[in-house]
């Protein structure tokens, strides 16, 4: 499965912080907005991965992320010429994706939740058409919206409607089959001008080849799109980590335990940050001497255990 993280749009909500700097470079907390969404791909076990960004932005994705070889993955770039909606980026990665399933992810969506790397892996596992992930949301009207049957079956889906007929969200990760690049390249722009990515999935509703993966209440879903999204968004990266002593969406640390890097290199990347918390923190789990035991005790184990066995 390939992994595309879709990281352009205007970012006009959060202006005039964007106004020169594009959103998902924006820290949420300690980290760039973009390595939340990045971390879940990777925790996915995808290791091919386009970033997709705006003209203006695309070279600062670079300098920030690299060719991915650091984190053991392999990461490259292409342009979205103008926001002209998010199935827009299947169509630009129609090559990379070829005949491949797809994950495709918008770069300002954060996941974080007991349980969600075995979630995550299963449904890539399991997955056969196209998978959404459904969220509830007190504020389902911002977003496109499921409603089911009382066998929990998808029967709608619907973009922002003014009136939602559920309070479930669709999340901003959707995996699907190579077939969703001729989905969108038959798309019409809706009335705000833009491809949109409910559409794709009422395509596959139609055909009644959508699975949708709710994620319950132990979950946290952010979408990072809105000065209050983005600060509840930091506070909460900021109150769980200080509270449990273990960074969200650390890249190096993920990758270590992925068996991506070594010890060696997760340890040389720390001391080039030595100075500032987050490097310290590399430092620390590549001197950690039980570190497998710390990682047998919490969720990740399962998704080691899996990748061991593929
Ligand atoms: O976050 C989940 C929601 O994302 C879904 O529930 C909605 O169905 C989906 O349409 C989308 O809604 P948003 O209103 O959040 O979409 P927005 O236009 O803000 O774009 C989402 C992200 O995708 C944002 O990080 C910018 C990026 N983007 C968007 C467009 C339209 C692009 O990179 N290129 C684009 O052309």
């Amino acid at each position: 499965m390939k992994g595309i993280l879709l990281a352009g749009g205007s970012g006009t909500r959060l202006s005039p912080s964007t106004d020169s700097l594009n959103k998902h470079l924006l820290p949420v907390y300690d980290k760039p907005m973009i390595y939340y969404p990045l971390s879940v791909l990777m925790l996915g076990g995808l290791k091919e991965i386009m970033i997709i960004s705006t003209p203006e932005d695309i070279s600062r994705f670079e300098r920030l992320l690299g060719d991915g070889s650091q984190l053991g993955i392999s990461i490259t770039y292409r342009v979205q010429e103008e926001p002209k909606g998010i199935p827009e980026a299947l169509i630009i990665a129609e090559d990379f994706i070829g005949t491949e399933d797809v994950t495709l992810m918008l770069a300002d969506n954060i996941f974080y939740g007991q349980g969600f790397t075995t979630l995550l892996r299963k449904a890539i596992k399991d997955h056969q058409h196209a998978t959404v992930f459904g969220y509830r949301v007190k504020d389902p009207e911002r977003f496109g919206v499921v409603e089911f049957d009382h066998n929990q079956k998808a029967i709608s889906i619907e973009e922002k409607p003014e009136d939602p007929k559920s309070d479930f969200a669709v999340t901003g990760l959707y995996m699907y089959d190579y077939r969703a690049v001729n989905i969108a390249k038959n798309l019409e722009p809706s009335d705000r001008g833009e491809l949109e990515i409910t559409d794709i999935n009422k395509e596959y509703l139609k055909c009644n080849q959508l699975d949708v993966e709710l994620l319950g209440r132990g979950f946290a879903w952010m979408d990072a799109g809105t000065q209050e999204a983005l600060f509840d968004a930091a506070e909460f990266i900021k109150t769980t980590q200080q509270r449990q002593g273990f960074k969200i969406a650390c890249l190096e640390e993920i990758a270590f335990y992925m068996g991506y890097i070594s010890k060696e290199a997760l340890y040389e990347r720390g001391k080039t940050m030595e100075k500032n918390d987050y490097g310290q923190y590399l430092m620390e789990i590549a001197d950690r001497k039980h570190h497998q035991q710390y990682w047998d005790s919490i969720d990740h184990h399962p998704m080691l255990g899996l990748v061991e066995n593929e």
